[in-house]
């Protein structure tokens, strides 16, 4: 048996886990939870980033067995409860940045983790917090546009009063 708390639900699988499971593997093929994709398996891609604890993580290189005290957020858990997309996504949605989309949630969850340390990064520091997350579309400019458009949605809603926003 394994207990994972995902997105802020506590997940109970009941069936064996091989404990070498990676956590990717568990959350896609296990919970259904595919927004998290696997590109490369063997951590170059960034596609399978998960957040554990609040650190982008790499999933394929996690085995699920070791974050059971962890919260573990996903693509899925990066908009609100009531619905409301994150700020990225809204700035995703309005720079057109995905192509094919296949690296986009591990695209998005490193720039939230981004934006959460650095609420108004340079050029240079998105440039380096998503240097691990590889487009063969080539979106990195629209990317960085859009994590810039996010930043400052964020910093005028922070201005607003009773405003705030999570993840
Ligand atoms: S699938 Fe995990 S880094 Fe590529
Ligand atoms: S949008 Fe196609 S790989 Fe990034």
């Amino acid at each position: 048996m394994l207990r994972l708390k995902i997105n802020g639900r506590q997940h109970v699988l009941e069936e064996a886990i091989d404990p070498s499971t990676p956590l990717l593997w568990v959350l896609r093929d296990n919970l259904g939870l595919v927004g998290t994709k696997f590109g490369c398996g063997s951590g170059y891609c960034g596609a399978c980033t998960v957040h554990l604890n609040g650190t982008p993580t790499r999933s394929c290189l996690v085995r699920a067995a070791n974050v059971a005290d962890v919260e573990i957020t996903t693509i899925e858990g990066l908009a609100g409860d009531d619905g409301r997309l994150h700020p990225l996504q809204q700035a995703w949605i309005e720079h057109d940045v995905p192509q094919c989309g296949y690296c986009q949630a591990g695209q998005l969850m490193s720039a939230a983790a981004l934006l959460r340390a650095t609420p108004q990064p340079t050029d240079a520091q998105i440039d380096v917090a998503m240097a691990g997350n590889l487009c063969r579309c080539g979106t990195y400019q629209r990317v960085r546009a859009a994590i810039h458009s996010a930043a400052e949605r964020s910093s005028s809603e922070a201005q607003e009063p009773g405003a705030s926003r999570g993840n």
